[in-house]
C-alpha cells in the first residue's frame, strides 16, 4: 500500500534521511523504531509531503511524491503528528470537525464522529471543552480521533506514547490494537521499542538516517541486539 524508495531528506547541510526504502502492505502495522534524531519524523514528514525530499513515495500504486499534503490526505493517508498538536483554542468538537473537513458533506461526518466518540468516550464528555485544557493522554486520543475523521486507509502515528504516564501509554496502545483490528494500515513511529513491537507485524530500526535492521516484529523482540539498536548502535 505504501512504498518508499530511496528517500533522502536534507535540511541545509544536514542529511537527516539517507536513502531509506520502506514497504507497508495493506492491513499491516509496521513500526518505525530508533533513537532521538534517527530521522523518524523526517521520514513521516516526507511521506505526508510536509518537507522536501528526493526519492519516491507511492501509495496504492500511485506516485504521490509531487502531491501537496492536503492532496495526500484526500488520497487517504494521514498522520497524527509528534507532540499531538491539537488546536488548543478550539473545542474538542471543533477539532473533530476540522479533521473531517476533507470529507465533502458535513452530515457524512456524523457516523464517523459517533464511531470515534464510542471508541474514546472521554472525548464525548468533553465535546465543548477547549482542546488545550485536556490532559496529555486525552489530547493524544483527540489527535487520533481527529486523524481518523479524514477516513484514512493509512494512519501514521508519530510517537503516540511520548511524555505520557505508563498507564495512559498502555491505553493508547490498546486503542492502536483496536484500530488495527478494524483493518486500517498503520505506521507506528516509536522509541518505545518493546511496546511497539508487541502490536506491530513488522519493524524497521533506524539510526542516523539509515535502516539498520528490518524484519518481523516477533523476531526483533527476541533479538539480543535490540537494546543496542535502541540506542543507535549497529
Ligand atoms: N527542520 C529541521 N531543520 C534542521 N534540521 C532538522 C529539522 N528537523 C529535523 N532536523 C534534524 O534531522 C535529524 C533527524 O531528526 P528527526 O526529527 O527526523 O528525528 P526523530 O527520529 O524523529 O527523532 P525524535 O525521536 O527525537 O523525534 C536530527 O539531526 C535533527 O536535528
Ligand atoms: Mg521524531
Amino acid at each position: 500500500m505504501l512504498v518508499v524508495e530511496n528517500l533522502v531528506v536534507r535540511y541545509g547541510p544536514i542529511t537527516a534521511v539517507r536513502g531509506v526504502s520502506i514497504e507497508v502492505g495493506a492491513g499491516e502495522t509496521v513500526a518505525l523504531l530508533g533513537p532521538n534524531g534517527a530521522g523518524k519524523t523526517s521520514i513521516v514528514s516526507a511521506v505526508i509531503g510536509l518537507v522536501p525530499s528526493t526519492g519516491r513515495v507511492s501509495f496504492d500504486g500511485r506516485d504521490v511524491s509531487n502531491l501537496s499534503p492536503e492532496e495526500r490526505v484526500r488520497a487517504a493517508m494521514t498522520v497524527v503528528p509528534e507532540g499531538r498538536r491539537v488546536f488548543a483554542n478550539l473545542t474538542v468538537a471543533e477539532n473533530l470537525r476540522l479533521g473531517g473537513f476533507v470529507r465533502r458533506r458535513e452530515r457524512d461526518q456524523d457516523g464517523e464522529r459517533d464511531r470515534y466518540l464510542a471508541m474514546f468516550p472521554v472525548l464525548r464528555e468533553r465535546l465543548d471543552q477547549l482542546a488545550g485544557t485536556l490532559s496529555g493522554g486525552e489530547q493524544q486520543m483527540l489527535a487520533i480521533a481527529r486523524a481518523m475523521m479524514s477516513k484514512p486507509r493509512l494512519l501514521i502515528l508519530d510517537e503516540p506514547s511520548l511524555g505520557l504516564a505508563p498507564r495512559i501509554v498502555a491505553r493508547i496502545f490498546e486503542h492502536i490494537v483496536e484500530l488495527k483490528k478494524s483493518g486500517i494500515t498503520i505506521v507506528l513511529v516509536e522509541q518505545n521499542m518493546m511496546q511497539a513491537l508487541a502490536v506491530a507485524d513488522r519493524a524497521y530500526v533506524l539510526s542516523t538516517g539509515t535502516i539498520r535492521h528490518a524484519g518481523p516484529a516477533a523476531e526483533l523482540r527476541a533479538d539480543p541486539r535490540l537494546a543496542d539498536l535502541a540506542i543507535g548502535g549497529h
